[in-house]
């Protein structure tokens, strides 16, 4: 079952105050990126006297999203904050919201939906060029004329962040012949399944894998700890690049046991308080409010970054 709570104290519905009543359906905590990003969202919002969050963890369970949206919607909140589990399925419930006045802001992942007015804006990265990124550096650090087997680890299966990262990804690899992806498959965006997954992985193909592609660090890191176990070493014998840039991440590649990082930014406290605050004073906001991301490949990069990274 999902679990909700009060961000804040005060007002409980739509007239009580001033405050503006956020409803954040959150997806779980699969992953380091996960946390930071509702830790940005409760100290943000939290922290602001103006806000009264009402937070609710689906557990990675869509029917638990829906169920969330539709307690929010009989609160009467003033907007809602949606990070959606997966693309599809959101029409109903976005239709109820619609007709109950309130707005609704997807956190991150992208939805398909036919009307696009079900929802008033996006704010998150661009995980198609992400996925592209992976990919041109990984191509930059073993070269364009190096033979390359790549195995990859998903996210979870039909969320825009598995959908477009892969996407982007085997764009690019498949514009280059020395290049083959031989294995993809889920990690559901986790430790334990990335590794579970890279230990199938090196069981099947062992010594013909050169590469992994993680669709976030977790999955990469629990992939650098199946490698080791195996008697390889990762980060050289086999090469690791992932996406998010977690701090672990950042002292695997100081390590020597991952090699690329494509940073996806999960602090948007800051940027959902803002459209909140303008939607409140009538403003428009613009359809997609995308965040600002870095790339970082090879040790020194990943020292000069690490003391500043905020998760
Ligand atoms: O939707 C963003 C992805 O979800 C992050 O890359 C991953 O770590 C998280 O679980």
């Amino acid at each position: 079952c999902n679990s909700e709570s009060s961000g804040s104290s005060g007002g409980t519905s739509k007239g009580k105050g001033d405050k503006i009543v956020v409803g954040f359906s959150q997806i779980g905590a699969e992953s380091g990126w996960r946390t930071a990003e509702t830790d940005s969202i409760k100290k943000t919002l939290g922290n602001d006297p103006q806000f009264e969050l009402k937070f609710s963890d689906a557990q990675q369970k869509q029917e638990n999203q829906i169920k969330a949206l539709r307690s929010f919607i009989a609160q009467k909140v003033d907007l809602i904050a949606l990070a959606p589990v997966v693309e599809s399925g959101w029409e109903t419930v976005l239709k109820e919201a619609k007709n109950a006045g309130i707005p609704v802001i997807l956190l991150d992942r992208g939805i398909k939906v036919k009307d696009e007015s079900l929802y008033t804006s996006f704010i998150g990265s661009d995980f198609i060029t992400e996925g592209e990124n992976a990919a041109k550096e990984l191509i930059n650090l073993m070269g364009k004329d190096s033979k390359v087997n790549i195995v990859e680890l998903q996210g979870t299966v039909g969320a825009s962040a598995a959908n477009d990262r892969m996407a982007g990804f085997a764009k690019e690899i498949k514009a280059n012949a020395n290049y083959k992806i031989i294995k993809s498959q889920t990690g559901d965006f986790t430790r334990t399944k990335g590794k579970e997954v890279m230990e199938a992985f090196l069981k099947s193909d062992g010594d013909n894998i050169d590469a992994v592609y993680a669709h976030n660090d977790d999955m990469a890191l629990g992939a650098i700890q199946a490698i080791e176990e195996y008697g390889l070493k990762p980060g050289k014998d086999i090469k690791v690049v992932s996406v998010d840039g977690i701090k672990d991440i950042f002292e695997a590649v100081i390590a020597g046991k991952s090699n690329i990082i494509v940073e996806c930014n999960p602090l948007l406290g800051p940027q959902l308080a803002q459209a909140a605050k303008d939607l409140k004073a009538g403003k428009e906001i613009e359809r997609w409010i995308k965040t600002d991301e870095d790339v970082f490949v090879g040790k020194e990069a990943a020292e000069e970054a690490l003391s500043s990274r905020q998760y």
